[in-house]
């Protein structure tokens, strides 16, 4: 009997429709296009602007897109992740919204979060569920509203994030497809350079913290960019050689859209052409748990049935690591 893999068998995605300009932000913060363009890669990026929509609303519509483009019945669905650092609520899981909302109504579901790795990890939680035998049909979410948690008065980090979602879903694979290894890595150390600081366990909003503004996402961005550009690189190039691939092999790049600069490094590091690199960052911007998804949206048509792609992502916490997936369909 051969080995069950888990494979990805259909995507689906969303952005809100605001788009948030570089020009725009030229009038928030002291700021150009320029600059943004040349140091990140970004032009634009799209906003969740109605009160009262939170991630769950962005989740929803990716998972739809899915479903309809699939064809497929969301009461088969076992179980549903949304991966996210911007959960709708505290101690309501986003993901119980999420399918209920959709019509999983035979699925349970949890959030995940791993900051700009927790689609990367998700993709390893819900792969190691399909493997097993345990569950057949997985709808992993990665989603994110950071614009719920950005200060507009600090141009260290308006300039970087978006707002997104992107689905995939997990089904058993008897040829040989989907998930082959996984190379997954943290370190608590990095914690200081990349948080909310307020609004967690250890310091809960009151009215002081509120006033101090600390409820936003902070960056030390050149340490982040350091850690970023050394460990996603390494990671792939480990990845590729512990499974005997080299750069003509690849077939496609899926890396974490946080800095066009870090993604450039990651592709030289592992000797991939500009071609073999999937990008979208200078459209939606940093979409944290969206990023990874929201590439296979845009570029499924383009994907093959057996394409060897190598997935990378590095986040707060820190967190970071590298997939090695064989594609398992052609659209
Ligand atoms: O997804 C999770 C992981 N996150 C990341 O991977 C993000 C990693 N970090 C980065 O992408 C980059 O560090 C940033 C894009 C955040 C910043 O780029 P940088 O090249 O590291 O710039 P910097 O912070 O070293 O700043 C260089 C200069 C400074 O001016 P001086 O001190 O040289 O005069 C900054 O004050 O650029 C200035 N600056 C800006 N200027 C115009 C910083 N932000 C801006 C801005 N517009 N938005």
């Amino acid at each position: 009997m051969s080995k069950i893999t888990a494979a990805i068998t259909a995507v689906g995605g969303y952005v809100p429709d605001f788009v948030l300009t570089n020009k725009a932000l030229e009038t928030m913060v002291e700021t150009n296009d320029e600059w943004i363009t040349t140091r990140t890669g970004i032009k634009e990026r799209r906003i969740l602007k109605e009160d009262g929509k939170g991630t769950s609303f962005l989740a929803i519509k990716a998972a739809e897109d899915l479903i309809q483009k699939k064809g497929l019945d969301p009461k088969e669905i076992d179980l549903v992740i949304v991966c996210t650092a911007t959960p709708d609520m505290k101690a309501a899981a986003t993901a119980a919204y999420t399918a209920t909302q959709i019509g999983a109504v035979n699925a349970f579901s949890y959030d995940l979060e791993a900051a700009c790795s927790s689609f990367l990890f998700g993709m390893s939680t819900a792969s190691a569920y399909i493997e097993s035998g345990r569950y057949k049909k997985i709808l992993l979410i990665g989603a994110d509203k950071n614009s719920s948690f950005i200060n507009y008065k600090d141009r260290a980090t308006c300039i970087i994030f978006g707002d997104g979602a992107g689905a995939v879903l997990f089904e058993p694979n008897e040829e040989g497809l989907g998930l082959q290894d996984e190379l997954l890595k943290s370190n608590g150390e990095g914690r200081d350079f990349l948080q909310a600081t307020y609004g967690g366990s250890s310091y809960p909003i009151n009215e002081n913290t509120y006033k101090e503004g600390k409820h936003y996402i902070f960056q030390d961005g050149k340490t982040v960019f350091k850690n970023a550009v050394f460990n996603m690189a390494d990671v792939s190039e480990r990845i590729m050689q512990r499974n005997q691939l080299t750069n003509d092999d690849i077939a496609w790049l899926v890396a974490h859209q946080a800095n066009k600069r870090i993604i450039d490094a990651t592709a030289n590091r592992i000797n991939l052409e500009d071609e073999k690199v999937m990008m979208n960052i200078q459209r939606y911007g940093n979409t944290t748990s969206a990023t990874l998804p929201l590439l296979l949206y845009d570029y499924e048509s383009q994907l093959k049935k057996g394409d060897k792609i190598i997935f990378a992502a590095f986040g707060g916490g820190f967190t970071w690591g590298s997939i090695y997936l064989k594609w398992a369909y052609n659209s």
